[in-house]
């Protein structure tokens, strides 16, 4: 089967994206980037991209007349880019429905909580003020609402009594990185939606830890 194919979509650091980029180049994931796309020129994403030669596009929100305009001239690159996944890797804008609806099940997401607890913004903080003793990551198909769509690989983590919200942020970013690989290897087997859940038929997916 030809490798998959990857439009990365980012907004800032891109450390998931770089851990899938490791995972590529080491073997471990049968994937190709075809795109990295930001909406923000100064990410150290888009840099990195940049820098190991990875196609990639910038075009910044802020010079757009509405929201509307600046999605179509991003859906015109994707579409160029032909990919069969849209891996959303810290982007900060919100797809409108028609996109998600032309992308149905081909847009993946990470989020650092345990879905559904503590969606939307500062998740990890939201995890620390309710006092959880596990929180995680996890790796969800975008669909109309807010980190609400299926959900493909949950990992968890300790909360401990001192953490700061960098140290539990930094503890579930580990995480993530292997769970979008995870994610991504499950995706290349065959798998099918029944409702919300995300059955995965090939049950041989192992993940390198570290
Ligand atoms: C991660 O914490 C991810 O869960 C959230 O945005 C952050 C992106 O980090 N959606 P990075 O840019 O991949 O380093």
């Amino acid at each position: 089967m030809a490798p998959m194919r990857l439009a990365i979509l980012l907004s800032g650091r891109g450390s998931n994206f770089r851990a899938l980029h490791d995972a590529i180049s080491r073997g471990d994931l049968d994937a190709e980037i075809v795109l990295v796309f930001s909406n923000r020129p100064d990410a150290a994403g888009i840099a990195a991209a940049r820098s190991l030669g990875l196609r990639s596009e910038i075009l910044d929100h802020r010079s757009y007349s509405s929201r509307a305009a600046h999605e179509a001239a991003l859906l015109e690159i994707v579409e160029k880019a032909d990919p069969d996944y849209l891996v959303l890797a810290g982007y900060m804008r919100l797809l409108s429905a028609s996109f998600v609806a032309r992308y149905r099940n081909r847009i993946l997401n990470i989020h650092p909580a345990l879905l559904p607890a503590f969606p939307g913004v500062d998740a990890q903080a939201q995890a620390l003020a309710h006092g959880v003793k596990v929180s995680g990551c996890t790796v969800h198909f975008v669909d109309e609402s807010l980190d609400g769509g299926p959900i493909l690989v949950q990992r968890q983590v300790p909360v401990h009594d001192d953490d700061t919200v960098e140290a539990l942020s930094e503890r579930i970013l580990e995480q993530e990185h292997l769970g979008y690989v995870e994610a991504l290897q499950k995706l290349g087997g065959s798998w099918r939606i029944d409702g919300r859940r995300v059955i995965f038929e090939n049950k041989k997916t192992p993940v390198r830890s570290r």
